[in-house]
C-alpha cells in the first residue's frame, strides 16, 4: 500500500511572480504536473498534496479523485509539512515523499526509493553534487552507512565538503514516521522542523537506511527561480529531442526544438529549426517541417510539407499537401490530399477538398471547398456580418478570380467561375461565369493634370 505525500505548500518568492511555483510550466504542462505524472506511474498509491501558499488555485488545477489536499497554512519547515499529512496516512502503508517543484524525476527512481522500505529499513534518494551549497549533507559513519543529514546552515566546516547531497525525496513506513514527525524539534539554524531530522532518529533506532544514489542532476533537480526553471526547461527538451532523434527524425539542431505537449511521429520526418510544438500533434511518414513554424494540436498527412513560418492549430490534413511559407491554419481546417494553402492565407473552419489550391494572400472561413479548386489572390469570405457567421461553400472544379469577396451565405456551383474583382452576393451556378463588377470605361484623349 502507498501514500504519497507531495509538498506544494511553499511560496517560491524567488519566482516573483503572481502564480503559485508548483504550477509553473516545464514543456508546458506545471511542474505539479509533471510530479503527479511520475507519482501515478507507480500504480495504485493515495496521493496527498500539502498545500499552502496559493492553495485554491493548485486545488483547482489539480482536484482527481486520487489525490486529497492536506493544508498546512504555515510553513515550518519540511518535517511539519509531511506532518499535517498523518492523520490521513494509512496503516502500514509505504510512503513515498516528493516534491511539487521536482518535475523531473522518473517513476523508474521512485520505484526503486520505494522498493528500499522493509521492516528495519528506509530508503533515500541522494545526488552526488558538483557544487552542494544549500542541500542538505549525507553524513556516513566509517561502515559508509548513512547516519544523518546535516543541513547547509546548520553544517560544521568538514560536512561542508561532502559532495553527496539530499534530494529531500524518501519513502519510510507509515508507522515509523507517526512515531518520528512528532519527536521533531525546530533547534536549529532556521528554526525549523527539518523533516530531515528523521534521518538520526531511523538510525538510533537501528534501522537501516538505503540509499540510491543519481549521477544525472537534473533528474532530482528543484526549481527556485526562473534560471532554474529555464535550465530545467532545457534539459526537458533536449532530451525530448534525443528521443525523437532515436525514433528516426532529422532534427537540424537538436538545441532549437521544442516540444510542449506530446509528437508522435511516422519515418523520416524532418523538422528544421525553431519550431514548437504544442499540444497533441502527429506528424505522418516523411512530413517536412520547415523553419520557424508553431504546430498545435494537429494530425499531418504522409509527405506533407509545412513551410517556414506557418501556424497551424487545431487541423487536419491528409497526405501530400502544401502548407505555407507563412500560412495560418486555424482550428477546424480539414485539407483532403494535396490540398496546397500558400503565403499569407489564413482559414478557420475551412473544408478544402483534393487537389485545390488556396495559393496567396486569402481569408477562408467556414466554408466548404470542393476539390480541385483554384481560389485566387486576394480572395475574401466574408462570413461575418458583425452578427453571425455565415457559410460559404464551392463546387468541385471551381475557378474563383483575384481579389473577390465572396459575401456569405453563398454558394459557388461547381465548374464556376468567378471573374477577378467580383463582390459576388447571390448564387452562381454551376458552369457559369460571375462577374460582379464596375464595368471598364476607356477615356480617349485623357490628359494628365498638370503642376500649375
Ligand atoms: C530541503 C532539504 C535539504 C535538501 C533540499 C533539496 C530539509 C530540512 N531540507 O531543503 O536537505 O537538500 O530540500 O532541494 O528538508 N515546503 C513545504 N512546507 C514547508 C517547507 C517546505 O511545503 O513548511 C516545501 C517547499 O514548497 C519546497 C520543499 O518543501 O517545495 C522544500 O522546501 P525548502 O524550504 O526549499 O527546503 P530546502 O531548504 O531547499
Ligand atoms: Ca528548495
Amino acid at each position: 500500500m502507498l501514500d504519497i505525500v507531495v509538498l506544494a505548500a511553499g511560496q517560491g518568492t524567488r519566482m516573483k511572480s503572481s502564480l503559485p511555483k508548483v504550477l509553473h510550466p516545464i514543456g508546458g504542462k506545471p511542474m505539479l504536473g509533471h510530479v503527479l505524472d511520475s507519482a501515478r506511474q507507480l500504480g495504485d498509491a493515495k496521493i496527498h498534496l500539502v498545500v499552502g501558499h496559493g492553495s485554491e488555485r493548485v486545488q483547482e488545477s489539480f482536484a482527481a479523485a486520487d489525490v486529497d489536499f492536506v493544508s498546512q497554512t504555515e510553513q515550518l519547515g519540511t518535517g511539519h509539512a509531511v506532518q499535517q499529512a498523518l492523520p490521513v496516512l494509512r496503516q502500514n502503508s509505504t510512503v513515498l515523499i516528493l516534491y511539487g517543484d521536482v518535475p523531473l524525476t522518473p517513476s523508474s527512481l521512485l520505484k526503486q526509493l520505494v522498493d528500499c522500505v522493509s521492516e528495519d529499513s528506509m530508503g533515500l534518494l541522494t545526488v552526488n553534487l558538483k557544487d552542494p551549497t544549500g542541500y542538505g549533507r549525507i553524513i556516513r559513519n566509517d561502515q559508509h552507512d548513512v547516519v544523518a543529514i546535516v543541513e547547509q546552515k546548520d553544517a560544521t566546516e568538514e560536512q561542508l565538503v561532502i559532495r553527496e547531497g539530499n534530494t529531500g525525496m524518501m519513502a519510510v513506513a507509515s508507522e515509523d514516521l507517526k512515531r518520528w514527525l512528532p519527536a521533531l524539534s525546530a533547534e536549529n539554524a532556521q528554526g525549523e522542523y527539518y523533516l530531515t531530522d528523521i534521518i538520526a532518529m531511523a538510525q538510533a533506532e537501528g534501522k537501516r537506511i538505503v540509499t540510491e544514489k543519481v549521477e544525472n542532476e537534473y533528474l532530482v533537480q528543484g526549481v527556485n527561480n526562473r534560471h532554474q526553471q529555464a535550465q530545467l526547461e532545457r534539459y526537458y527538451q533536449l532530451s525530448q529531442a534525443e528521443q525523437l532523434m532515436q525514433a528516426g527524425v532529422t532534427l537540424l539542431d537538436p538545441e532549437r526544438f521544442d516540444c510542449r505537449g506530446s509528437l508522435s511521429v511516422g519515418r523520416d520526418v524532418v523538422i528544421d529549426v525553431n519550431c514548437v510544438f504544442e499540444g497533441d500533434v502527429i506528424l505522418g511518414d516523411g512530413v517536412v517541417v520547415g523553419a520557424n513554424c508553431v504546430i498545435g494540436n494537429c494530425s499531418i498527412g504522409t509527405g506533407t510539407q509545412i513551410k517556414p513560418f506557418t501556424s497551424i492549430d487545431g487541423a487536419q490534413m491528409a497526405e501530400d499537401c502544401d502548407i505555407g511559407p507563412y500560412a495560418r491554419v486555424r482550428p477546424g481546417t480539414v485539407l483532403a490530399k494535396g490540398a496546397k494553402l500558400g503565403n499569407f492565407v489564413e482559414t478557420k473552419k475551412a473544408n478544402i477538398g483534393e487537389g485545390s489550391k488556396v495559393n496567396h494572400l486569402t481569408y477562408i472561413g467556414d466554408s466548404d471547398i470542393g476539390s480541385k479548386v483554384n481560389v485566387g489572390a486576394g480572395t475574401i469570405t466574408c462570413n461575418y456580418d458583425g452578427v453571425n457567421k455565415s457559410k460559404t461553400t464551392i463546387g468541385d472544379g471551381a475557378f474563383i478570380g483575384s481579389n473577390s469577396s465572396l459575401v456569405a451565405p453563398v454558394t459557388i456551383g461547381a465548374g464556376a467561375t468567378v471573374g477577378a474583382g467580383s463582390t459576388v452576393t447571390s448564387e452562381v451556378p454551376d458552369d457559369h461565369l460571375g462577374v460582379a463588377r464596375g464595368k471598364q470605361r476607356n477615356i480617349k484623349n485623357w490628359k494628365r493634370p498638370v503642376k500649375q
